[in-house]
């Protein structure tokens, strides 16, 4: 089935004064997603997008747009990447403007609005808060917002496109943040194998079962069904990079007890979005297995159920990463209209 049945348009809406300068009618299309089925309620609030068939077709333009960073070398999409599932494709780190580095791993980007914070230490609670650091960064776009306006302000199509959502001439910072989260509230996963199966629609073969199994039993705390996270912040006992010093959850909230916890990541498309850790230090879903069986390192906030690491068999390993396949979603990651615009 094709993912757009999560975008039920209900009709035309003719929008009336309100908001700022809107003095003109505009013609907007309201969007409602669907929350997929088995899934909880949303976390974000969906109040303050007003997802508009324009408003995403806006925030589309832009996160594909290159001229909004420093250098005209990266976009969102530029790092967030369509065929790694919007993570970057097998880096560990991602490439930033004037040949700089991010100094964590790109995330996969799906199912944002069941998220109740942003980046791998929670620093954001919201998409349009989260939306201002790529593109002020000096590791990612590396722009300010007059630059961008001066930008997007000379652009006739993009003035049209502005006032046609905003009902504005006047391109404001809010409203940047607001069309690009309106484009990245829309990439929802939710079609793997593991749902089909689910649904009844499909079986898992004899490995797969078993490595259900395994999954259930050693993974599920954290990563758990149906978004494949519980959102808390954990420390998985890997030894701490000196040349990045990264203490995660601690730098957000300055308690101790969260050093070197981070976000526990969704498992779904893992196949698809190497590398892995908040730091890409892993390349393939192997030698993250292997961490958790062999290379726990022990510390004072490690996560309780890892003390010991996790004992599994050579069988079970390769059972559990069957299993792992499952969650690729390969119609999310060929999506036409996820894909930069022609
Ligand atoms: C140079 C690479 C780069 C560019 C360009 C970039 N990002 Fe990111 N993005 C990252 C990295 C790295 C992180 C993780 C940051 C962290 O955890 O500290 C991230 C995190 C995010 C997250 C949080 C995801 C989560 O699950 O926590 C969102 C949302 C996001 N980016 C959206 C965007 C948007 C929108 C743009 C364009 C305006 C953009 N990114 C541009 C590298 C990039
Ligand atoms: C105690 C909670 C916990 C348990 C149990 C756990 N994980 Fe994780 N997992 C995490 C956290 C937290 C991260 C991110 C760690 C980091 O980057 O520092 C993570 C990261 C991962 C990643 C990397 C994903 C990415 O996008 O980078 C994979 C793959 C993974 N875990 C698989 C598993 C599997 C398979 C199991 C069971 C064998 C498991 N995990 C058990 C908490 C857990």
């Amino acid at each position: 089935m094709k993912r757009s049945v999560y975008l039920l348009l209900i009709g035309s809406l003719v929008l009336w004064g309100g908001t700022g300068c809107r003095k003109e009618s505009t013609r907007l299309h309201p969007v409602t997603l669907r929350v997929p089925e088995g899934f909880p309620a949303m976390e974000q609030s969906l109040s303050n997008l007003d997802l508009t068939v324009e408003g995403i077709a806006l925030g589309r333009r832009l996160f594909y747009d290159k001229q909004l960073s420093a250098d005209v070398s990266v976009s969102c999409g530029t790092c967030h990447e369509q065929r790694a599932a919007f993570g970057t494709f097998e880096h560990d780190r991602s490439h930033g403007v004037f040949n700089s580095h991010t100094l964590r791993n790109a995330p996969p980007l799906f199912n944002l609005l069941w998220q109740k914070s942003f980046h791998w230490d929670g620093a954001y609670r919201s998409l349009t808060e989260e939306a201002v650091q790529p593109l002020t960064g000096s590791t990612e776009m590396g722009m300010d917002f007059e630059r961008i306006k001066e930008y997007l302000q000379s652009d006739a199509s993009y003035r049209e496109s502005f006032k046609k959502v905003y009902g504005t001439w006047f391109i404001r910072p809010e409203l940047v943040t607001n069309a690009l989260s309106q484009f990245t509230a829309t990439f929802i996963s939710a079609n793997s194998r593991y749902d089909r199966v689910k649904q009844g629609r499909a079986q898992f073969d004899s490995y797969e079962q078993a490595g259900y199994q395994v999954f259930q039993r050693q993974c599920a705390s954290c990563h758990t069904e149906p978004l494949f996270t519980d959102h808390s912040f954990r420390n998985v006992g890997l030894p701490i990079d000196p040349s990045l010093r990264d203490l995660g959850r601690f730098q957000v909230t300055r308690i101790v007890s969260d050093s070197m916890k981070f976000k526990v990541p969704s498992l779904r498309n893992v196949s698809a979005s190497a590398n892995y850790m908040h730091d890409g230090r892993f390349a393939t879903v192997q030698q993250v297995i292997r961490h958790y069986r062999y290379g726990i390192q022990r510390s004072t906030t490690l996560d309780p159920a890892l003390q010991n690491g996790l004992t599994m068999s050579d069988a079970e390993e390769y059972n559990l990463m069957q299993f792992l396949k499952c969650l690729t979603d390969s119609s999310f990651l060929q999506e036409q209209r996820l894909a930069r615009p022609n």
